[in-house]
């Protein structure tokens, strides 16, 4: 069941009463998903796999200064140094496991990842939805996986090396959907 924030309320009623010049979001209501869905590589039986979790904390309310208010979830504990990668378009990364278990944020282009085992496949376009989670080591998986970047738009990727898997629910094999993303 999604979670329903009302948000913005107290604040838009005390920024009218204060300034009516000043320029306020359309909308007086936001609806948050409860949590995030996404890509995984995982592994079982030494073979990788294509999964699509449910991130578990899901979405709650932040009381951050700058974004109070807003919807938050904890992406998990992060190690090592995180890495910017500069991926010309039409690169073929073939085949490889993940080097360590961590979130890849695809930021721009468009990443293919296929399976030596497995029909499945995932398409990941760089935004909103570009985080995948990357855990099919060597040590979980014999053949890891194959990513291309068959278009000619060059893609930017983070890489983020992370402590723990963070927490999960499987929602099903193979690649989250377009219905399940934000
Ligand atoms: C992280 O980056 C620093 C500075 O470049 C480097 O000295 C260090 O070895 C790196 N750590 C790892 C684990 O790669
Ligand atoms: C997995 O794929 C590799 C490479 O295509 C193949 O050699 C191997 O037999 C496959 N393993 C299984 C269990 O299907
Ligand atoms: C996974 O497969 C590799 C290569 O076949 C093998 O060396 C390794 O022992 C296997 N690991 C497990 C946990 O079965
Ligand atoms: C993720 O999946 C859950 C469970 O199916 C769903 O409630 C939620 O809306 C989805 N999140 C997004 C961003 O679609």
């Amino acid at each position: 069941m999604p979670l329903l924030h009302t948000l913005l309320t107290t604040f838009l009623a005390a920024a009218a009463a204060a300034a009516s010049t000043t320029a306020l979001a359309a909308s007086t209501t936001t609806t948050f998903p409860s949590t995030l869905n996404i890509t995984t590589l995982t592994a079982h039986n030494n073979q990788s796999v294509l999964e699509c979790w449910a991130l578990d904390p899901g979405y709650s309310t932040s009381t951050q200064a700058g974004v109070s208010g807003t919807a938050m979830l904890n992406l998990g504990s992060v190690t090592n140094n995180a890495t910017n990668l500069l991926i010309p378009g039409e690169y073929d990364g073939g085949r490889h496991n993940a080097p360590t278990n961590q979130w890849v944020i695809f930021l721009s282009g468009v990443a293919h990842i296929t399976l030596p085992n497995s029909t499945d496949d995932a398409w990941i376009v760089g935004g909103k939805n570009g985080a995948i989670l990357a855990l099919d080591t060597a040590e979980v998986s014999a053949l890891g996986h194959y990513t291309t970047y068959p278009t000619e738009e060059s893609t930017v990727a983070l890489e983020i090396a992370l402590k723990e898997i963070p927490g999960h629910r499987v929602l099903h094999s193979g690649a989250c959907g377009e219905g399940e993303l934000l």
